[in-house]
């Protein structure tokens, strides 16, 4: 063999038997068949082997594996973030002539997305008040093909009843998403309380380190799955191995991060609803946020994110000089990861509520919880 080709010859030559505790990252396209009447192209790589690195290669289909055992789910579909595992849902139940009902309080992005892009495709987009729980029979059309659920709410934090939301809608056969994303897949058992498809931006709390974007959509049955799965194929929802990798790491530590976080966050939530220039704290373990007797009932924990508003005459600008004032928490979006941030939310009106630019939500971190109530103490004296 001339070198030019040994350059390119694809053998291995060195051992495999190499037995790391770390999934191997696969990069790689193209895989090759060991005779032509093998070749496939087929996105069920999980159940009939390879066929296209598109569809998954071993690294992405390990995480998807692992999400799929913690959450118990059918299978999961692992997607370049959050945002498009809600694509993903959306096209896949979702078909012109049809209604979706999507709450107030979903991620906003989701709400551009449903409002856009599916009614621009003729879906009748509908949304509903997210404390709604079994009155959403009355919501029911006889073309509705989806409800959506996202529990908390992003930024106002509503619990949603779950339960009593599938209870309707499984009585008219009709199929419940949730965005599972605020629980990590682990404080709310999205199967166990009969959600047909659970969601995950593992941007959060699986990533953990503001360092990777993936989602993941976990079906919970075959049906869901064979109406998923060919959809996923044809959107081409490629991932980067190492980004799977990183969450697989993130996975590793999941546990000791959501026991401290809560703790931490906890603290600080308390240490907020006692000071005077506070008006309400949206934490779900708080009497004080939406639905906070369903998220007794339901979930086995909180996590690191929360919102809370000044009182009314604390001004916008006086906000904004609080956010300004933080030096150890951040300001930015996203949360999940192990550094404090914080984001005042100007805009923020639900129906028949104007949060009046009071509103700021708070991610809290790994660091040193005294310090962060004394990065936010030393802030509100800014303003007072
Ligand atoms: C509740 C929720 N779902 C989905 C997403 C979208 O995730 P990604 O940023 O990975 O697209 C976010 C991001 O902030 C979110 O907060």
């Amino acid at each position: 063999m001339d070198w030019r080709t040994k350059l390119l010859n694809p053998h291995q030559l060195a051992r495999q038997d190499y037995k790391s505790l770390v999934t191997p990252i696969y990069r790689g396209s193209t895989v090759v068949f060991d005779e032509q009447s093998l070749i496939k192209d087929d996105w069920e790589q999980a159940e009939k082997g390879y066929s296209y690195g598109l569809y998954g290669t071993p690294t992405t289909l390990e995480l998807a594996a692992r999400i799929s055992q913690i959450e118990g789910a059918k299978h999961t579909f692992i997607v370049p973030g959050g945002q498009s595992a809600i694509a993903l849902v959306y096209f896949s139940f979702c078909k012109s002539g049809t209604h979706a009902l999507v709450p107030h309080s979903a991620y906003g992005p989701n709400k551009s997305m449903a409002e856009g892009m599916l009614r621009g495709l003729g879906v009748e987009v509908e949304a509903y008040d997210p404390l709604i729980g079994k009155d959403i029979s009355k919501l029911i059309r006889s073309n509705t093909s989806l409800i959506w659920c996202e529990s908390p709410g992003s930024v106002t934090m509503e619990i949603q009843d779950i339960p009593a939301i599938v209870k309707a809608a499984h009585e008219k056969n009709i199929p419940v998403a949730l965005d599972n994303t605020y629980a990590a897949g682990v404080l709310f058992d999205a199967f166990k309380y009969g959600v047909d498809v659970s969601i995950q931006a593992l941007t959060k709390y699986i990533g953990g380190h503001s360092d990777l974007l993936l989602g993941s959509v976990s079906v919970r049955d075959e049906e869901a799955y064979n109406i998923v799965g060919p959809i996923y194929m044809q959107l081409g929802l490629a991932v980067s191995p190492d980004d799977c990798s990183l969450a697989l790491r993130g996975l590793q530590t999941l546990a000791l991060r959501l026991d401290q976080l809560e703790k931490s966050t906890l603290k600080i939530a308390l240490w907020l609803s006692e000071n005077n220039i506070i008006h309400e704290v949206y934490h779900p373990a708080f009497k004080s946020c939406p639905g906070h007797d369903i998220w007794k009932r339901d979930f086995t924990g909180s996590a690191s994110v929360f919102s809370f508003t000044f009182v009314d005459n604390v001004s916008s600008k006086q906000v904004e000089t609080f956010i300004n004032a933080l030096h150890i928490f951040k300001i930015g979006l996203s949360w999940g990861g192990v550094t404090s941030l914080a984001v005042v939310y100007p805009d923020l009106v639900r129906p028949n509520k104007d949060f009046g630019g009071r509103l700021v939500r708070l991610n809290i971190g790994l660091e040193a919880v005294d310090d962060l109530i004394n990065d936010l103490e030393l802030a509100i004296s800014n303003i007072n």
